[in-house]
């Protein structure tokens, strides 16, 4: 595909399943699928997704046949991803030959015999939804997919943790975990200082002037988890890796590799251990590399299942 001359994020998002899809790991997945409790149509799984972008994990969990009795919240802060979460879901359901009730803007309800799904969506920043729901509700399961990095883990993580009943889980997949290679080298020296480069803008991202990222929290999460008395369930890698085959990048692949390039570009510009004239002209070949078919991608990730401890005598599982 030709080099897009404007970027979406929802599109972004959308290319990213099939890579996820890939890169998921299923050892983790399947520990999340044995850990999942017991669910009745009284008593379903309480689930609360933060960053949930275009709700795919929802997706997902329903094709792992992890969703049958499920109350799902999926909030993020970006205003036009859930709407266009509310405007995918439904689409997914029907041609999943589910029976489609909107309760509420806000509510999705989908049923068939034995199973009964209700997906509620809110454009909301987690700090705000957690000051808000702290001590008002809790959750069997909570997902952060893609988002641990993003955020200051040491302060966020207890926070989060608090929304979860004693002994429920924390599913954490598609954390970055410091990698991002690209092949075939341009250049040895000029790849491996962008990617240093990169890294850094992770470690000293500042949001509302605290500290909103690090470009090693896959690794972290162990400790970060430990410190907040939960138990690593199972743990493993998750890494993006996309190629191109004879038929070229699969579904929308070629799209997400130029956002990535992008986004490192945007957030690269100006860097005072970047040569600009250099930078920019690898820029430029990354991006022609994607046209011919013959770019290589891989970032390292990790997928993290815990439980929050449960009191003694607690036998919910
Ligand atoms: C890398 S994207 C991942 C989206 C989705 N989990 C996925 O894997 O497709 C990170 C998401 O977190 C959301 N996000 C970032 N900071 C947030 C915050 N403070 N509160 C809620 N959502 C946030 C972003 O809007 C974005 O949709």
């Amino acid at each position: 595909m030709p080099i897009p001359s404007t970027y979406s994020f929802t599109r972004y998002l959308s290319a990213k399943k099939s890579v996820d899809d890939r890169a998921l790991n299923q050892q983790v997945w399947q520990s999340l699928a044995a850990a999942l409790p017991h669910v009745t149509t009284e008593q379903p799984l309480q689930i609360l997704e933060v960053g949930a972008g275009l709700g795919t994990t929802v997706e997902r969990l329903y094709a792992g046949g992890m969703l049958t009795n499920a109350v799902y919240t999926a909030i993020d802060i970006e205003p036009t991803l859930i709407a266009e979460a509310r405007r995918r879901l439904p689409q997914w359901a029907a041609a999943q030959g589910l029976q489609v009730r909107q309760d509420s803007q806000e509510q999705l309800h989908v049923q068939r015999p034995g199973q009964d799904i209700k997906v509620e969506a809110e454009a909301i920043d987690l700090f705000r939804f957690i000051a808000r729901e702290q001590d008002q509700r809790a959750w069997d399961l909570l997902i952060a997919q893609a988002l641990l990095d993003l955020v200051d883990v040491p302060t966020t993580l207890p926070a989060l943790l608090s929304l979860i009943r004693p002994g429920g889980l924390l599913y954490c997949p598609i954390t970055f975990d410091g990698g991002t290679i690209f092949q075939p080298e341009i250049d040895p020296e000029l790849d491996v200082a962008i990617e240093a480069c990169y890294h850094q803008t992770m470690d000293r991202r500042l949001l509302a002037g605290k500290p909103s990222g690090d470009s090693r929290t896959g690794r972290h999460l162990f400790v970060h988890l430990q410190a907040t008395g939960a138990e690593v369930l199972a743990a493993g890698s998750s890494d993006w890796v996309v190629f191109a085959g004879s038929n070229g990048y699969s579904a929308d692949e070629a799209y997400f590799l130029h956002f990535i390039i992008h986004t490192m570009h945007t957030a690269l510009t100006g860097h005072p251990d970047l040569d600009a004239g250099r930078f920019t002209a690898w820029m430029a070949q990354r991006h022609a590399q994607v046209e011919q078919g013959t770019l290589v991608y891989i970032a390292h990730q990790l997928d993290l299942l815990g439980r929050v401890s449960a009191p003694l005598g607690d036998t919910k599982k």
